[in-house]
C-alpha cells in the first residue's frame, strides 16, 4: 500500500536491522524505526511498535533471522539460537503467526549444514514468509471481495488491515479489493478500546485508500445492526482453533453475538498461518492479559501537537484488561483464507 504516494510494506530488512513502521505514532506521525538486533525487535513486538498478527509474525521471522545472523560463529551457536527463539516466543502469547514464523526460520537454520548456510537460509526463510504474508492478503482480498456488493456497509473491529500484515491485510483486504473493482463500499470502524487500533490505525488506512468510513464507539454496533445499517461484518483473527473458534481483539465476540441476533453475516479473514493445528477448540487459545494502565489512561495528541497520556478514572480505580476474546465457531458464517471461503469447521491448515 502507499503512504503519500510511496509504496510501503509494514516491516522489512534494511541491512542487518529490521525496519518497520512505528505504529505507536500513528495516526499522528508516520515514522520508520530501525531495530539493530533481535533484542530490539523483540522489544518492539512486546511494546506494540508493531501489532496485528501478520505483522507481528513477519517481524518475529526477521527477528529470528537476526538471531541466526548475529549469533557467534562458535560452539555456542546452537545455544544462542535457542535463547533467541525463546526470547522472541515470550513477547506476546496469542498471535499464532508469531510462533509459526519463528519456528519456520528456526527450522530453516537448524536444517543447514554450516553456520554460513544457516545464516543464509534463515534470512531467505524470513523473506519468504513476508512475501507469502503479502500474497495471502491479496488472495484473501480477491476471495472476500465476492461477499461485498456495490453499496455495502461493512463493519470491522480492531485493525486487520495492511499495517497488521506485511501488505494488504486480512479483514480490510476484501474492502480494498472491492473498492479497486469499482464497488462503492463504506466502513463502520469500531474504535476498539482500550488501545484504539480502529481509531488510530484502521481509520488512517482507509483514509489513505480513499474509502468512505465512519468511526463509531465500540458499543454503537448493536444499535446500527438492529437498525439495518450494517450489511456485513468482517474481522481478522489472532489465532483460529481447528473447530473454527476464533480469537480476535477483545470485543469481537460481542459483535458476533449482535450480528447473529440481527441476521447480519459475520466473517473472519485470516491466512492459514493463523490456524493453530495444536488448538482443538478456542478453550486451548492463550488469551493475553495486558496492563491495567491501558484501561485507566488514554493517550492522544494535544492541541500543541504533543503526544499526551491522561488518566480517565479516579486514582484508586483498578482495571482488568484481557486483550482478546474467542468467538465460537457457530457464530461465524465463513472464514476467508488465501485459498477461498471456508466453513469454519472445514479449514485448511498450514503446518511448519
Ligand atoms: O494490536 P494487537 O496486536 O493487540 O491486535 C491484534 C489485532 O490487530 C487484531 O486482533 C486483529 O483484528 C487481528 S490481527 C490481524
Amino acid at each position: 500500500m502507499q503512504v503519500n504516494g510511496i509504496p510501503y510494506r509494514t516491516v522489512w530488512m534494511a541491512g542487518s536491522a529490521v525496519r518497520m513502521i512505528n505504529q505507536l505514532l500513528l495516526p499522528h506521525r508516520f515514522e520508520l524505526i530501525d531495530l539493530p538486533n533481535y533484542h530490539a525487535t523483540a522489544d518492539a513486538i512486546k511494546t506494540m511498535v508493531v501489532r496485528g498478527a501478520g505483522a507481528i509474525g513477519a517481524a518475529a521471522g526477521y527477528g529470528m533471522a537476526q538471531v541466526v545472523m548475529q549469533a557467534p560463529d562458535s560452539s555456542a551457536f546452537c545455544d544462542e539460537l535457542a535463547a533467541g527463539r525463546a526470547l522472541l516466543r515470550a513477547t506476546r502469547p496469542t498471535a499464532q503467526d508469531l510462533f509459526y514464523a519463528i519456528e519456520r526460520v528456526y527450522q530453516a537454520a537448524l536444517n543447514a549444514d554450516t553456520v554460513a548456510q544457516a545464516r543464509e537460509a534463515a534470512l531467505a526463510e524470513a523473506e519468504r514468509l513476508a512475501d507469502e504474508n503479502a500474497a495471502a492478503g491479496e488472495a484473501i482480498g480477491r476471495h472476500g471481495a465476492e461477499l461485498i456488493r456495490d453499496g455495502a456497509r461493512v463493519l470491522t473491529h480492531c485493525n486487520a488491515g495492511w499495517l497488521a500484515f506485511v501488505d494488504w491485510g486480512s479483514a480490510l483486504a476484501p474492502i480494498y479489493m472491492a473498492a479497486r473493482q469499482g464497488k462503492r463500499v463504506s466502513v463502520w470502524v469500531d474504535e476498539t478500546r482500550p488501545r484504539g487500533q480502529g481509531a488510530s490505525l484502521t481509520a488512517w488506512e482507509l483514509q489513505g485508500e480513499g474509502i468512505r468510513h465512519t468511526l463509531i464507539a465500540d458499543n454503537a454496533a448493536g444499535l446500527l445492526m438492529r437498525r439495518g445499517e450494517v450489511d456485513l461484518v468482517i474481522v481478522g483473527a489472532d489465532r483460529i482453533a481447528l473447530n473454527g473458534d476464533t480469537a480476535n481483539k477483545i470485543g469481537t465476540y460481542e459483535k458476533a453475538l449482535c450480528a447473529a441476533a440481527n441476521h447480519v453475516s459475520f466473517y473472519v479473514a485470516a491466512p492459514t498461518s493463523t490456524i493453530d493445528p495444536d488448538c482443538t477448540t478456542g478453550d486451548d487459545i492463550p488469551i493475553e492479559e495486558r496492563s491495567q494502565d491501558e484501561v485507566l489512561y488514554v493517550t492522544g495528541m494535544d492541541d500543541q501537537g504533543k503526544l499526551t497520556r491522561v488518566r480517565i478514572s479516579h486514582p484508586e480505580a483498578i482495571a482488568r484488561n484481557p486483550a482478546f476474546d474467542v468467538t465460537p465457531t457457530q457464530l461465524i458464517m465463513g472464514i476467508i483464507t488465501q485459498h477461498g471461503i471456508h466453513k469454519p469447521t472445514e479449514l485448511p491448515v498450514a503446518r511448519c
